[in-house]
């Protein structure tokens, strides 16, 4: 990746209002919120999204907060239930998350979601958080801005430590109160479960809905381990990887030029209809192919397909994510 003059700066108008501009023109910035540092950008933005993963090291395509302004906001983009709304109403803004099933028409990354169905949503109180989102005027999403497998920061220096070179702008507003992730609540089933710990208590979630919500605590940050309840999206025909060529009947996900590539048997995959054949970058660009990644797999996901073949992908950068997820889709 390009390294980036990180610079340090005070809170005030002026800076959040660069920040802001920033996170419209699809750059990465880091903030304040009430709980930890977030690493944000423009959640409506497949390609700025993309570049969160890199700068975090993250070799996966986890799933990330997005944080709105307000319940309203939310629902343009979720579905929320009666007791999502009673939740919102005690703790928004806050430090709680709620994993809320995904509108079909959001136009949110699909990135945020990992190609899941539903999104993770959070109000955060923080005033600078808060004034960030406004100024920009989109969705931000924020995962802790620190470096994959390293404590998420609660100080600007934490930020700076693990993230220099990575990002623009960390807008350094001290040291954020509680210190501790938001709680994780999953709301796309019948009954709340908690996923994640943070200083909203499952009693305190259960005192509001009137019943115990159980706590699955699965090692939802290493989606690798098993038993755990954060689920991947994975297509329901085989997918193949590194194809130099076409099964006949297989649609192609293609990976710059696919002028040369052949259907054995006789044909090329340029003929091939649009349902049956997605380029997630002509110009071999790593971040255009992370943002159609999700879409381009689920729109050749179809019956009358009868695999997805995908053309080699550079193991570097956000590749290395886009190829985890390809690696899954393929073994799974
Ligand atoms: O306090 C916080 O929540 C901070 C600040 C910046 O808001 N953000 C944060 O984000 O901790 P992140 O990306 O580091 O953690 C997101 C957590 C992960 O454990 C992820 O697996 C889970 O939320 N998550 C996100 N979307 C999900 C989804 N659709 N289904 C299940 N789990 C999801
Ligand atoms: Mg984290």
């Amino acid at each position: 990746m390009n390294t980036i003059k990180t610079q340090i700066i005070a809170v005030n108008h002026e800076s959040i209002n660069k920040a802001a501009a920033l996170i419209k023109s699809g750059r990465l910035i880091a903030f304040p919120t009430e709980t930890v540092y977030g690493l944000g950008a423009n959640a409506l933005s497949g390609t700025a999204v993309a570049k969160i993963f890199e700068a975090k090291g993250r070799p996966q395509f986890n799933p990330l907060i997005t944080h709105f302004l307000s319940v309203s906001d939310v629902d343009e983009h979720a579905v929320m239930n009666e007791e999502a709304m009673k939740l919102a109403h005690y703790f928004w803004p806050g430090a709680l998350t709620m994993i809320l099933p995904r509108k079909t028409d959001s136009d949110l990354s699909d990135l945020v979601s990992a190609g899941l169905p539903s999104v993770a949503c959070r109000v955060p109180a923080h005033k600078v958080a808060r004034e960030l989102i406004k100024a920009a005027g989109v969705p931000i999403a924020a995962p802790s801005a620190n470096k994959s497998g390293s404590i998420s920061p609660t100080a600007p220096a934490h930020v700076a430590e693990s993230l220099n070179g990575r990002v623009e702008i960390i807008l350094a507003g001290g040291a954020c109160d509680i210190g501790l992730e938001s709680t994780v609540v999953d709301m796309t089933g019948d009954k709340a479960i908690v996923l994640r710990p943070g200083s909203i208590t499952p009693e305190d979630i259960s005192n509001i809905l009137g019943y115990e919500v159980s706590v699955d605590l699965g090692d939802h940050d290493k989606p690798k381990s098993p038993g755990q309840l954060l689920k991947h999206y994975a297509p329901t025909i085989p997918v193949r990887l590194n194809a130099v060529d076409l099964e006949k009947g297989e649609a192609l996900l293609a990976f710059g030029s696919d002028k040369f590539m052949g259907i054995k048997g006789g044909g090329a995959a340029s003929k091939l209809s649009d349902s049956a054949r997605k380029n997630l970058s002509e110009q071999g660009d790593l971040y255009e192919a992370a943002s159609n990644l999700f879409s381009m797999l689920r729109s050749l996901d179809r019956p009358e397909n009868k695999g997805i073949a995908v053309m080699a992908i550079p193991d570097k950068g956000i590749g290395l994510a886009i190829n985890d997820r390809l690696r899954r889709a393929a073994n799974g």
